[in-house]
């Protein structure tokens, strides 16, 4: 398949809303304020915070991983082996942990992603989510690939 339209109009502060792209989940997740302030104060957790590899595309390549702080746009899809990451937007989830800042859990062998889908050091998952080619159309439609 090729590009796919994405309309975030609906989508509430904190909701996250999975599209289908190349039979793949994309996830449009809108970004609370609180969300985005929490994003800078885990870096030493994380395996490549700074997104050094090239796991997104260079305007993507920012603190926030995305174009508009406000939408995260990723591949919903462990970089471990495959599975489907589980959105967990609270703070400090006891399954996960007492510094757990909200982000995806991975149901298969417990990977943890921040809100970012940047990926912490102690799991099996080796990089950060991908975050497909997309671009607005306007406020409120994405193009996705
Ligand atoms: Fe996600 Fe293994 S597939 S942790």
């Amino acid at each position: 398949g090729g590009p796919v339209d994405a309309d975030i109009r609906k989508i509430e502060p904190g909701m996250l809303v999975t599209f289908t792209w190349r039979k793949q989940p994309v996830w449009v997740l809108h970004r609370t304020q609180p969300m985005l302030d929490r994003l800078g104060k885990h870096d030493q957790l994380l395996l490549d915070p700074l997104s050094r590899q090239p796991q997104q595309p260079v305007y993507c390549q920012n603190a926030t991983r995305s174009i508009k702080p406000e939408y995260f746009v990723a591949v919903g899809i462990c970089t471990h082996l495959g599975c489907v990451p589980t959105y967990r937007r609270e703070v400090g989830a006891p399954d996960i942990g007492a510094n757990w800042p909200g982000g995806f859990l991975c149901p298969c062998h417990g990977s943890k992603y921040d809100l970012a889908g940047r990926v912490f050091k102690d799991v099996p998952a080796p990089l950060n989510l991908e975050i497909p080619q997309h671009t607005y159309l306007s406020e409120t439609l994405i193009l996705i690939g």
